[in-house]
């Protein structure tokens, strides 16, 4: 009998945790996720190309950005399963920090600070990934 309800009151969580993503899904986490990263629009791998590219088409760059920033300035409303607050708080303010760079970047049209904006995206995939996915 404990055990039953034990179960119930986890369906329950699990539930109450699983409603907010499923009528916002473009917004939680996973969604944010592929906006920046999944697949092959993903803007992350988009740019990725963008900025190899001899000739930068600097239109194109900026529309990517510009959705990144967009994607990584709604993270920190999010919460996730895994890991703390506080971590979780501070490396989003970082990812959107770079992000925000790397739009500035495109909109100077300045190379270099785009390189670098977007090397600083790079290296937080995995650390935040380590610590809350
Ligand atoms: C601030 C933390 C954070 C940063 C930075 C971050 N991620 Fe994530 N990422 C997550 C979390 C948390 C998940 C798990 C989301 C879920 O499935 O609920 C995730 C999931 C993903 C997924 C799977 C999405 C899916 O379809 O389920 C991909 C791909 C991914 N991240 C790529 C990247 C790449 C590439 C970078 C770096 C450019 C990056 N992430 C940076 C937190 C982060």
């Amino acid at each position: 009998m404990l055990r039953y309800a034990a179960m119930m009151m986890i369906a329950g969580l699990l539930m109450v945790s699983v409603l907010p993503g499923t009528a916002n899904a473009e917004n939680d986490i996973e969604g944010l996720m592929k906006t920046i990263a999944g697949g092959k629009g993903g803007a992350h791998k988009v740019l990725k190309k963008l900025l190899a590219t001899p000739e930068t088409d600097w239109e194109k760059v900026s529309a990517e950005t510009k959705k990144y920033a967009e994607a990584t300035g709604k993270l920190g409303a999010t919460k996730p399963e895994k890991g703390d607050s506080k971590s979780w708080e501070k490396l989003c303010k970082e990812f959107d920090a770079a992000a925000k760079e790397l739009n500035a970047a495109a909109t100077k049209k300045d190379k270099k600070a785009a390189d670098t904006a977007y090397g600083k995206l790079s290296e937080s995939c995995e650390v935040c990934h380590e610590a809350h996915r």
